[in-house]
């Protein structure tokens, strides 16, 4: 089948667009749903459809992100969501389709990285990506096991918001977050009130303000009723959100979440694996990480701008085969130059392996053991290791 793609304009076809979306994913839009949080959601990003003989027949969404990279820069990245192909169109073309003319945009645009969260596993190495996050898609603490090891220490306070849509408290508390987390972007205003658009009167919110007023920690949560025989309370909270930009926000959210009266047990779902509740409580064992799967799906549109962008812990010198083309990387002072050379490659890796390296969360050294890369001179890997390390693991706390 001849394939065309192109960018899609007006109500009409963002209409169709979400038709098709629904269609690939087994589902139906609401009318009122479409209307009030879908049609308008699409209107803010760019949707592309893949064309069969004029019939719309796959979609997506290129968004655009900027992402903090380790060493605390950040770059340019086209996120990739809304993909779906109608089910009697799949497995010719379509998707690839849709992906090369998104990645001929960001390369046209000079955007090095793409970025997405995958519904399966096997389709997006084949494109680039490589799992560069991991998170813990639930974890569970019983509030009895909630006392903390040490003492809160917190100069700042709590406040509920009545707002149901509080989009300037969000943005601060993000743009003070963001720059710490390898793998969290920003959002534009319209993002985070869809973080909202769903709520429903049973969410309450909480946020933080430090010793100057300023937030800097904020939580969304519902509660779920349980009364044991309608004598004793054990309630189920539900946390959405919560995101942080210091330790003391942190600890002082948690605080306040695990002191709520008549709670048994908080679920709370996408946390980074290196959360710091687990040593704030004392009885750490009880924070009960469910489901550890990969997050944020990472491609290097461009490797060399892209290697060059982030930063790097440690000096050094790795020269990768990078299936064919071989590069040079050389690391001081935390930056790096990346250039084509003829030495003698020391790493033999694909695109989409490099790629889950690239925030600092997934180690060379696992990936040669794993058999998804050649080292081809010792302690090649465990220089790149410490060149790509993180200051913390890369995480990102929204899913498009
Ligand atoms: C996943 C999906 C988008 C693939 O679309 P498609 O048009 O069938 O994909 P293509 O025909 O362009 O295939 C491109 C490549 O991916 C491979 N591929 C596609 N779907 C795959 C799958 N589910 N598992 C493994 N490989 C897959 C194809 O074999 C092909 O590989 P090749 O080019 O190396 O031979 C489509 O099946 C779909 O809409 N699924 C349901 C919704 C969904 O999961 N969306 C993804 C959101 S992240």
């Amino acid at each position: 089948m001849t394939l065309e793609t192109r960018i899609l304009d007006g109500a009409d076809e963002l209409r169709q667009f979400a038709e098709v979306h629904a269609v690939a994913f087994g589902h139906r839009f609401e009318e009122e749903r479409l209307a009030k949080l879908i049609l308008p959601a699409l209107e803010q990003v760019t949707c592309v459809a893949a064309y069969d003989a004029g019939r719309m027949v796959g979609v997506s969404v290129d968004q655009r992100f900027e992402i903090t990279l380790p060493g605390g820069r950040f770059a340019p990245a086209g996120g990739i969501t809304w993909v779906g192909v109608l089910p009697t169109e799949r497995r010719r073309g379509a998707l690839r389709a849709l992906l090369d003319h998104q990645h001929a945009d960001f390369r046209e645009r000079g955007v090095p990285l793409s970025i997405l969260y995958a519904t399966q596993t096997t389709v997006y190495g084949r494109f680039g990506y490589g799992p560069a996050t991991v998170r813990a898609i639930q974890a569970h603490l019983d509030t009895r096991y909630g006392a903390f090891a040490n003492p809160l220490q917190d100069a700042g306070s709590l406040v509920m918001i009545d707002d149901p849509s509080p989009v300037a408290i969000v943005r601060e508390v993000i743009e003070r977050s963001r720059p710490q987390i390898p793998g969290e972007v920003d959002r534009q205003d319209s993002g985070i009130a869809d973080m909202f658009a769903d709520a429903d009167r049973k969410q309450f919110r909480v946020a933080h303000r430090d010793a100057a007023g300023r937030y800097d920690g904020f939580a969304t949560y519902m509660v779920e009723p349980d009364w044991e025989h309608e004598a004793i309370p054990r309630n189920r909270l539900v946390v959405r959100m919560l995101l942080s930009a210091s330790i003391e926000a942190h600890a002082a959210i948690w605080r306040y979440l695990l002191d709520l009266d008549l709670v048994r047990t908080i679920s709370i779902s996408n946390r980074p694996l290196d959360d710091p509740i687990r040593w704030l409580l004392a009885e750490w064992r009880h924070y009960r990480v469910r489901h550890v799967s990969d997050g944020l799906w990472l491609k290097m549109v461009d490797p060399v701008a892209a290697l060059e962008a982030r930063g790097y812990e440690t000096d050094g010198r790795l020269v990768l085969d990078l299936e064919g083309d071989r590069l040079l990387l050389e690391a001081e002072g935390g930056e790096a130059r990346c250039a084509p050379t003829s030495c003698e490659p020391q790493i033999e890796i694909d695109r989409s392996m490099l790629a889950a390296t690239y925030l600092g969360g997934v180690r060379f050294t696992s990936l040669r053991d794993g058999r998804r890369l050649q080292e081809l001179e010792a302690g090649a890997c465990r220089r790149a290791d410490l060149m790509f390390a993180s200051q913390r693991d890369p995480w990102c706390s929204y899913e498009f």
